[in-house]
C-alpha cells in the first residue's frame, strides 16, 4: 500500500543523501514539478532554486498562479520570461515529435544557463512513471517524447535527479495533499498549448486556443459529470462557415474531455450534448476565428489523451 507520509520522509532523506550540491528545479507549475520542488526545497532549503520558465505556451493567468503557490509554500524560486525565444524556435515546425524535442531542448538550454548562474550541479525534474514508460524507457515502443525525457541534449552538464520517478499520477496527488499543494488541478503537459495546436505554433493560434481553453476549463467542472482532464485542440485545416452573407474560412476547435486514473488509459467523458452546445456557442460567439467545434469521442487506447 502506498503511504504518502512515509514516501515524503523517504524522498526528503534520499534527496539529502543523493544531491550533494546546489540544485535547480525544473518547475512547470504542474502538480508533479510542484511536489518535486517542495520535497527538494524541504531537503536543501536555499541550496535549491525552483525555476519556472514562462514559455508563452501556458494557459491564461498560469504564471501568476504559479508564483502565488511558490510564495505560499515558501520555495526559493525565479520566473523567466521566454515566450519570444520559444515561438522563434518553433517557427515553421509542424512535426509533433520535433515540436516536443525542440521545446524540451530549449527548456534545458534555458535551465542550464540559470543553473550556471545559481552554481547548481543538479537538475531536479518532476518526471513520473508514465512519462518515461511512454518515452521508450520501458518495454513499450516510443509513443511520445515527453519533454522532460525526450528532449535532453547529450552534452548535458547537470546531474539529473527525479524524486517522483516511480510514482503514478494518483500517488503524486496523495503526496501533494499531504504537502498542502493543490492536487485538484488537472494535468497539463510540459510542452503546453504547443501540443494542442496541430501544425505550426503561432502567436495568433496561441491566443485563440488560450481563450477557448479558459472557456472549456470554466464550464466543465460546473457540470454534474465526471471529467479528469478537459481541454481544446486547435486544428490546422480551416473549414467553411458563414458570417452574415459571407462564406468565411475559420478554425475548427476540438473539445477533449476524458476520465482516467493515471493517464495511462482513458475513456472519453460522457458530457451532455446540451452542455457541449452551450460551450460551443460561447466559443464561436467570443472567438470569431473559430467557426466549428467538434467533440472527441475516442478512448485511450487507441488514441492518446493529447492530440500530439
Ligand atoms: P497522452 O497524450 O500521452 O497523455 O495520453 C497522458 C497524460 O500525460 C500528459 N502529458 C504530458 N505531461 N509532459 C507532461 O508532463 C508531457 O510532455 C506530456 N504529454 C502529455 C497528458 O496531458 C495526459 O494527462
Amino acid at each position: 500500500m502506498f503511504d504518502p507520509v512515509s514516501f515524503t520522509n523517504d524522498a526528503i532523506n534520499k534527496v539529502k543523501s543523493n544531491v550533494k550540491g546546489r540544485a535547480i528545479i525544473a518547475s512547470s507549475g504542474g502538480i508533479d514539478s510542484s511536489v518535486a520542488a517542495k520535497l527538494v526545497s524541504d531537503a536543501l532549503g536555499k541550496e535549491s532554486l525552483s525555476v519556472y520558465i514562462d514559455t508563452g505556451l501556458m494557459r491564461e493567468n498560469e504564471t501568476k498562479e504559479v508564483e502565488r503557490t511558490f510564495e505560499r509554500l515558501g520555495i526559493n524560486y525565479k520566473i523567466i520570461e521566454a515566450g519570444n525565444l520559444f515561438i522563434e524556435k518553433l517557427k515553421g515546425i509542424t512535426d509533433p515529435e520535433l515540436k516536443r524535442k525542440i521545446i524540451g531542448k530549449t527548456f534545458i538550454e534555458v535551465f542550464e544557463q540559470e543553473a550556471k548562474t545559481f552554481g547548481a550541479e543538479y537538475l531536479i525534474q518532476g518526471t513520473i512513471a508514465p512519462d518515461w514508460i511512454e518515452s521508450g524507457g520501458g518495454l513499450r515502443d516510443t509513443i511520445k517524447s515527453h519533454h522532460n525525457v525526450g528532449g535532453l541534449p547529450t552534452n548535458l552538464n547537470l546531474i539529473i535527479y527525479e524524486p517522483l520517478r516511480d510514482l503514478y499520477k494518483d500517488e503524486v496527488r496523495r503526496v501533494a495533499d499531504h504537502l498542502g499543494i493543490p492536487s485538484n488541478r488537472q494535468p497539463f503537459p510540459g510542452p503546453g498549448l504547443a501540443v494542442r495546436i496541430i501544425g505550426e505554433v503561432t502567436k495568433e493560434k496561441l491566443e485563440i486556443l488560450r481563450k477557448a481553453t479558459s472557456i472549456i476549463e470554466n464550464h466543465i467542472p460546473r457540470l454534474d459529470v465526471q471529467a479528469w482532464q478537459y481541454f481544446g485542440i486547435l486544428l490546422s485545416d480551416k473549414s467553411t462557415g458563414v458570417h452574415g452573407d459571407l462564406r468565411v474560412y475559420g478554425y475548427t476547435l476540438a473539445i477533449r474531455s476524458v476520465n482516467s486514473i493515471d493517464g495511462m488509459t482513458a475513456n472519453f467523458s460522457n458530457l451532455p450534448l446540451d452542455s457541449l452546445g452551450v460551450i460551443s456557442r460561447e466559443i464561436t460567439n467570443t472567438i470569431p476565428k473559430i467557426n466549428r467545434v467538434v467533440y472527441d469521442i475516442t478512448d485511450k487506447p487507441p488514441a492518446t489523451i493529447e492530440w500530439e
